[in-house]
C-alpha cells in the first residue's frame, strides 16, 4: 500500500482522468483546482503537495468525529481481532447490540433496525417498508430534495439527477419543502409515506418553519401515512440533539441514518422504524437482503461512534460551538452586507446564503486557495454549506471565521 504515496500528483490526476472519471478531472481542471486528498487528521485535510484545508464539508457528516479519530481507529483494530463482515443471513451479536443502542437513542417506539451500507440503500428500504406496510404506492417528498442515487431514493429526489434514467418507479409526488398546504393538497388515501430531510442540505440548508414537522405528523396521522425522516446528514448530533427531528419535538415513524455512523472509517447505514411497522418484515424476514449491510466490524465501529456521542458533554459541546459560529456569522453579516444575505443554522448544520447563485461556486473555489473546504449547495448554489466536524474547538472556529471573512472580502472585490 505504501507504494501509493510514491506516485507524483500529476500522474494520479492522469490515472484518475483515464480510469475513474474523465468528466470530474476536466471539471476540476477547468475550475483551476488541482487538489488531491493526501494526509488527513482531525479537522484537516492535506493536498498531496502539502496544502492544508479545514474540512467544513465533511462529506455531509461522515467526518463528524474528525478524520481518523483515534478512538474509532482503535475500535476497528479491536473489532478485527475477532470479527469480519459476518454473515447477513445469520443472527449476530454486534448487529443485535448496535440495533439495541440505536433503539435506545431514538424517540417513541422506534425500536427496530435494518442495516445497510449506504444512505440510499437505507432510504430504499424505508420506502419499500412503507409501501408494504400500507399497501399503497404514493410517496411524497420535497422538490429539490436529496436522498441518494439508488432506485427509490433517486425517484424521491430532485429531477436533475433522475430525469436521464426514467422511467423510474411510479407513485412519486413532490411538494415545496416547508409548505404544509401543498403537502395537505398532495396527500390522499394512496399516500404510503412522506419523506423529508430534516434540513435539506442540497437545497441550501433550508430551515423549515418551526411548526412544519408537527404539521407533517398530523397529516400523516390523518391519512395513515408513514412519516420518514432522512437524517443522513442531520442525525447523530449534527443539529445539537441526537436526531435533528428531536429539535422539533416531533416523533416520526422512521429515521434513516448513515454517513456519521461510519465514524469516517467503515461504511454502514441503518433504517430505524417503529415497532408498529414490524409485521411485514416479521412475516418476510428474507425479503430485503444486503450482503455487506451491518457488517460486524462496521457495527463495532458504529458502537464506538455512539459511545462518543453519548458521553456527557458531547451534545453540549456541539451547541456551544454552534453559538460561537452564530456570533461569528452575525459579525460577517454586518461586515459584508452586499454579498452575504443570511446565515442558516441549526446546531452545526449551517449555510451562508449569498446574494447571487454565482457566489457559491466562487466561494468554493476560493476556499481551496484560502484553506477551507466548503461546498455550495447543488440545488441552490447561492448557499455555501458549512458542516465542520462536531469535534471542532473554539480556536479552530475562529480560524474558519477568519478565512470566511477573507473570502467574503475577496468576493466583494471580485464582483464590485
Ligand atoms: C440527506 C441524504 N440522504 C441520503 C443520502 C445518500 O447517502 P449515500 O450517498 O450514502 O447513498 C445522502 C448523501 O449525500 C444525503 O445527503
Amino acid at each position: 500500500m505504501s507504494y501509493i504515496a510514491s506516485y507524483p500528483k500529476e500522474r494520479i490526476i492522469e490515472l484518475f482522468a483515464q480510469h475513474v472519471s474523465s468528466g470530474k478531472a476536466e471539471f476540476f481542471a477547468q475550475a483551476g483546482i488541482d487538489f488531491v486528498v493526501g494526509k488527513r487528521e482531525g479537522i484537516y485535510l492535506w493536498d498531496l503537495d502539502g496544502k492544508r484545508l479545514i474540512n467544513c464539508h465533511c462529506n455531509g457528516g461522515v467526518f463528524n468525529l474528525g478524520h481518523r479519530n483515534t478512538r474509532i481507529l482503535a475500535a476497528l483494530e479491536r473489532a478485527l481481532q475477532q470479527y469480519d463482515i459476518g454473515n447477513h443471513h445469520l443472527l449476530s451479536a454486534p448487529r443485535a447490540l448496535l440495533a439495541a443502542r440505536l433503539a435506545a437513542i431514538s424517540p417513541g417506539d422506534i425500536k427496530r433496525v435494518v442495516f445497510g451500507v449506504s444512505g440510499g440503500e437505507a432510504i430504499d428500504l424505508a420506502l419499500k417498508l412503507a409501501r408494504a406496510h400500507t399497501h399503497r404506492p404514493g410517496i411524497i417528498s420535497a422538490l429539490g430534495g436529496y436522498h441518494g442515487h439508488t432506485g427509490l431514493a433517486l425517484a424521491a429526489g430532485d429531477e436533475s439527477y433522475r430525469k436521464p434514467f426514467e422511467p423510474l418507479s411510479p407513485g412519486f409526488t413532490q411538494v415545496p419543502f416547508g409548505d404544509l398546504q401543498a403537502l395537505e393538497e398532495a396527500m390522499s388515501e394512496a399516500t404510503a409515506a412522506v419523506i423529508f430531510e430534516t434540513i435539506p442540505a442540497t437545497l441550501g440548508i433550508a430551515i423549515p418553519p418551526e411548526d412544519f414537522f408537527a404539521g407533517v405528523r398530523q397529516l400523516c396521522d390523518r391519512w395513515g401515512a408513514v412519516m420518514i425522516m432522512d437524517e443522513v446528514q442531520t442525525g447523530l448530533a449534527r443539529c445539537g440533539a441526537v436526531w435533528g427531528i428531536d429539535t422539533y419535538g416531533v416523533i416520526p415513524d422512521m429515521i434513516v441514518t448513515a454517513k456519521g455512523l461510519s465514524g469516517g472509517i467503515y461504511p454502514i447505514s441503518a433504517t430505524l422504524y417503529s415497532d408498529r411497522l414490524d409485521a411485514f418484515l416479521h412475516d418476510n424476514p428474507f425479503i430485503h437482503i444486503s450482503t455487506f449491510g451491518g457488517a460486524e466490524a462496521g457495527c463495532c465501529v458504529a458502537l464506538e461512534v455512539l459511545d462518543i456521542l453519548e458521553e456527557p458533554g458531547f451534545l453540549e459541546h456541539v451547541r456551544a460551538m454552534a453559538d460561537l459560529f452564530k456570533e461569528g456569522f452575525a459579525n460577517l453579516l454586518e461586515k459584508h452586507p452586499s454579498v452575504l444575505v443570511e446565515a442558516r443554522q441549526r446546531g452545526l448544520m449551517m449555510g451562508l446564503k449569498l446574494a447571487d447563485p454565482y457566489y457559491g461556486p466562487w466561494m468554493t473555489a476560493a476556499g481551496f486557495q484560502a484553506g477551507l473546504l466548503a461546498i455550495y449547495a447543488n440545488h441552490d448554489p447561492s448557499v455555501l454549506q458549512i458542516l465542520p466536524p462536531l469535534i471542532i474547538q473554539e480556536g479552530e472556529i475562529q480560524q474558519v471565521l477568519a478565512i470566511l471573512d477573507g473570502m467574503l472580502g475577496g468576493l466583494e472585490t471580485a464582483f464590485s
